[in-house]
């Protein structure tokens, strides 16, 4: 069974990158390339990071005028990423010119709300609705396009499948493992089993794996508990 886990490269420079990806590889399935790797090393980070055979998701959470949107998403899939992220806030219109952009070899997946916000978080940018309903609008908005998956918080992802049901990708950071982060930003977590429990599709997990003593020790005991998770709660039913 492959690996559900996303291993985020929130590292500064390609070389730090490879050494973290090519350590946890055999426990991942995908490889995230962030804002800081993309910033600091550009479209080469991803080509070559997809030399150790994992797809690379490319989280540059895309948000501004369709035009520009729709030149920047065909420019990053030039990089030879698998999956690229868009905000879902940036409207209709420019999620549609993200996925005209990109081309047919690239899935364009919708951010609803960071996980790193909460409700009072919300309200001190003008939003006066609960975390998850502004979620479940912005996966409403995304659903009505043809976005392909959507970003939201492990604790929201069983009302977006009840939602949304199974036909769309969901992917879910705020996974945390026992060991706390420092200076932790993240507030809608879940553990990896539940996350699983929950209906993910793809765990993204960075500082859990990236700060740990032992990177691949904890990326293997990571996918563990994951592949245990989905044989408890998905196998199909006999
Ligand atoms: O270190 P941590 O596990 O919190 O990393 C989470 C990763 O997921 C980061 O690379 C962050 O940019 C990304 N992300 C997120 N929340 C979103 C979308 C992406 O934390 N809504």
């Amino acid at each position: 069974m492959s690996s559900p886990l996303c291993l985020a490269l929130d590292v500064h420079t390609l070389a730090e990158a490879q050494t973290l990806a090519t350590a946890c590889a055999p426990h991942i399935g995908m490889l995230k390339v962030g804002l800081e790797l993309f910033v600091s090393e550009g479209p080469k980070a991803v080509a070559e990071l997809k030399a150790l055979g994992l797809p690379i998701f490319l989280d540059l959470k895309l948000f501004d005028i369709p035009a520009t949107v729709h030149r920047a998403a065909k420019s990053a899939a030039e990089s030879g990423a698998s999956m690229i992220t868009v905000h879902a806030s940036g409207g209709r219109e420019m999620m549609e010119a993200a996925i005209e952009g990109a081309g047919p070899d690239v899935t364009i997946v919708a951010v609803t709300v960071l996980t790193s916000m909460n409700d009072g978080d919300m309200h001190r940018v003008g939003i006066d609705r609960p975390v998850i309903q502004q979620v479940r609008k912005l996966g409403d908005l995304a659903k009505g396009t043809n976005v392909k998956g959507l970003v939201c918080a492990p604790v929201e992802l069983q009302q977006m499948r009840g939602l949304f049901g199974p036909g769309i990708t969901y992917i879910t950071p705020g996974i945390r493992g026992d060991e706390p982060v420092s200076n932790d930003d993240q507030k809608r977590t879940m553990k990896v089993d539940e996350a699983i429990k929950a209906g993910a599709d793809w765990l993204v997990i960075g500082r859990p794996i990236r700060d740990a003593k032992d990177p691949a020790a904890t990326a293997a005991a990571m996918n563990a508990v994951a592949a245990d998770a989905l044989a408890k709660y998905r196998a199909p039913k006999a």
